[in-house]
């Protein structure tokens, strides 16, 4: 079975009002992600990868200097999964609940996180991605270049933003730390994070 591109969870134009334009998801959504879909369908198609879900297709192929690209576009069909998700129309505010006692456990406060995670992606040299996640029980902000993410690496992510040049050029030109800020007052899904953080 093909590997599938899931729909947006909100219009392209729900987050107008939050600081990225429906413009950014004709492109970032409608382009660059589905590229990594179409791309991985056409890698994988016709060899034993094609029926493993994309979670065994990222693992299988982490590391493994034969599968690069095979590597490369299941990651990043998952890390766009997961960053569709990590935002939402009217987001940011601060977490509630279990999360927000264990942020506040392990970073100090939620500031303290939201230095720690602003720090993360602004530093991220070139393409990545900046993550909250959960480390064996430990919550930890951690950046990754270019596909890799935490699920290859065996970790639970929480909440990602992705600081990919594509991701804010639209929207922000080459003002990386406003399009964090905006991430983190106007669309960070608390929701989203606080029901991995459960599961
Ligand atoms: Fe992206």
């Amino acid at each position: 079975m093909a590997f599938t591109q899931p729909p947006l969870p909100y219009d392209t134009d729900a987050l107008e009002a939050y600081g990225m334009k429906a413009e950014t998801f004709e492109y970032h959504y409608g382009k660059h992600h589905k590229a990594y879909v179409d791309n991985l369908n056409k890698l994988t198609e016709g060899t034993e990868l094609a029926s493993k879900s994309l979670d065994e297709v990222i693992q299988i192929s982490f590391k493994d200097t034969a599968k690069v690209g095979i590597f490369n576009n299941a990651a990043q069909v998952w890390n766009h999964n997961f960053f569709w998700n990590s935002i939402k129309p009217s987001g940011g505010g601060t977490p509630t609940g279990q999360l927000a006692a264990k942020i506040d456990q392990d970073f100090g406060s939620f500031d303290k996180f939201k230095e720690e995670f602003s720090t993360a992606a602004a530093t991220q040299f070139g393409s990545g991605w900046a993550w909250l996640i959960d480390d064996g029980g430990q919550l930890k902000v951690i950046k990754t270049s270019n596909a890799e993410n935490p699920l290859a690496y065996g970790k639970k992510a929480l909440l990602t933003l992705d600081v990919w040049e594509h991701a804010y050029y639209i929207d922000y030109r080459n003002a990386r730390p406003a399009f964090i800020k905006n991430f983190l007052d106007n669309l960070a899904n608390w929701d989203f994070a606080a029901a991995n953080f459960a599961a």
